[in-house]
């Protein structure tokens, strides 16, 4: 006869399967709560999704307003998530996202995946807190402010003058493309200077195409990658900025642009050679694509809406009279005279929101709104979503300039960000934006080509290729 009582190592193997399961169920509650010891403090409402994938997946497979709205609404405007590995609050208040930028930045330091530094270079002033980030902020900042800047009009007249001759030879142009050739040669003279020889950043477009590529893409260090191939790129640009140093520092002509600017400090503000190297990198970087993209939205919404396109054409026609009158090129003084042009440029910036959101993470325990913050969590100020919700832009999905003709509420409109990282580089991207527009639309129109606009708006609004389009001149400039 069998006996009822179940052997020794039935009863062992029944514990261990419980002490599993219960061990299960704890940490899945843990996860939920998010995977912190928040003792008797609050986190933030929220969902931390699936184990080890949180919620990623949803963020990066629907329209990122659809993710971040819903949420919103079930939660408030500070919530919990978990996405890219790693547990996080997401913020759509702009109070709390002037606590987190401003007033207690100190307590999020910015943070970027391993990857991105190593291309981008440990220096940059991006990865940076405290006086190293503020002695090389200040020198970037100088360097585009409006007064250093102003000199740089007719440089960047001929460089639009000169791609309109070259796109009106084309038959078909793909708007971002062109739009990042316009903002590199930009980038090129601010950083290295009006007189920069054309052999010295000869070759340097090429390193700098694999660099961007190798950032956007999976960071794969394997032969053949593109991640691979940017990294021996950054390697590369890293010599030939060093020579560039040398050369200047050794003939004693610190040339103009920023590369003049780091060249010329002298005793203990001076910065080494390779903080410079990685400082000028980060800035042709940060110049580059933003302007590229939020330039290609632009041409997408004057095409989209016919009577904006139309009143900035009225604007631009007077500023053109007279420059025939008086038989010149366009001021810095013009370009401050272009209201209309600026709303939509300014509504532009909102619509599109390019940096949807930014990425801190909390140096220690931080309590804010009555929420517990662990330290080592990420906070992400939600941009797009205070930029879409209609309590400080009503009717947020339509576009209209006009909003701009009364000032935003503080802190509600941050295209270029806001507080001790905010960009150095808003002024020069919108007096490149004006002058191109200021070209494009008294000298040539265009027409759309084939289907669609080209702008993809999943993952993130990052145009793929733009409104492809042919260009007719219809007068000399
Ligand atoms: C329309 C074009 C642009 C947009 C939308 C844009 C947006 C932004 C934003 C939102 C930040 C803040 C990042 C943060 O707080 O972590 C930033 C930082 C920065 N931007 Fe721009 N940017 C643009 C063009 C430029 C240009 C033309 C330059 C050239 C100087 C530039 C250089 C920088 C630098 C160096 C930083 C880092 C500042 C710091 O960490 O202190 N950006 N940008």
């Amino acid at each position: 006869m069998m006996s009822v009582i179940p052997p020794l190592h039935f009863l062992l193997s029944l514990f261990l399967a419980f002490l599993l399961l219960v061990g299960l169920v704890f940490n899945l509650i843990g996860w939920q709560r998010g995977g912190a010891k928040s003792g008797h403090r609050r986190l933030p409402p929220g969902s931390m999704g699936w184990p080890y994938v949180g919620e990623t997946l949803s963020l990066y497979t629907q329209n990122p307003n659809t993710f971040f709205s819903k949420r919103q609404m079930r939660y408030g405007k500070i919530f919990k998530s978990h996405i890219l590995g790693c547990p996080c609050v997401m913020i759509s208040n702009p109070e709390i996202a002037k606590i987190i930028l401003v007033t207690q930045s100190h307590l999020f330091k910015p943070t970027y995946p391993s990857t991105k530094e190593m291309l981008i270079g440990p220096q940059a002033v991006f990865f940076h807190q405290g006086s190293y980030h503020s002695h090389v902020k200040k020198l970037i900042q100088s360097s585009f402010l409006p007064s250093a800047i102003k000199g740089q009009v007719h440089k960047i007249e001929d460089i639009v003058l000169g791609l309109l001759a070259s796109w009106e030879r084309m038959d078909t142009i793909n708007t971002l493309h062109e739009m990042k050739k316009y903002s590199y040669e930009v980038a090129m003279i601010s950083v290295f200077g009006k007189e920069v020889e054309g052999n010295e950043i000869r070759g340097l477009k090429h390193l700098y195409h694999c660099l961007e590529e190798g950032y956007n893409s999976m960071p794969l260090n394997l032969p053949g990658t593109p991640f691979k191939k940017a990294m021996k790129a950054r390697k590369v640009l890293n010599e030939r900025l060093r020579k560039m140093i040398q050369k200047r520092r050794e003939i004693g002509e610190h040339g103009g642009g920023l590369l003049g600017v780091f060249l010329d400090l002298k005793g203990k503000d001076q910065l080494s050679d390779s903080q410079i190297a990685d400082n000028i990198i980060g800035v042709i970087f940060a110049a580059h694509d933003t302007t590229a993209s939020v330039l290609t939205w632009l041409l997408k919404y004057l095409h989209e809406y016919p009577h904006l396109l139309n009143a900035v054409k009225i604007e631009q026609e007077e500023i053109w009279r007279e420059r025939l009158e008086t038989k010149r090129g366009i001021t810095w003084e013009d370009t401050r005279r272009m209201p209309v042009t600026s709303r939509v440029i300014q509504e532009t910036l909102r619509a599109a929101s390019i940096l949807s959101f930014l990425f801190r993470e909390a140096v220690e325990d931080v309590e804010i709104d009555g929420f517990l913050i662990p330290r080592g969590w990420k906070v992400l100020p939600l941009f797009r979503t205070i930029h879409y919700s209609s309590d400080f832009f009503p009717e947020p999905n339509k576009f209209d300039p006009s909003r701009f003709e009364v000032a935003p509420r503080p802190n509600t409109y941050m295209p270029f960000g806001i507080g001790a990282h905010s960009c150095p580089g808003n002024e020069l991207a919108k007096l490149e934006m004006l002058i191109l527009i200021h070209h494009l639309t008294t000298s040539f129109r265009w027409e759309a080509i084939g289907e669609g606009n080209g702008i993809e708006y999943v993952p993130f609004p990052v145009p793929k290729q733009g409104l492809p389009i042919k260009l007719h001149r219809v007068r000399e400039v």
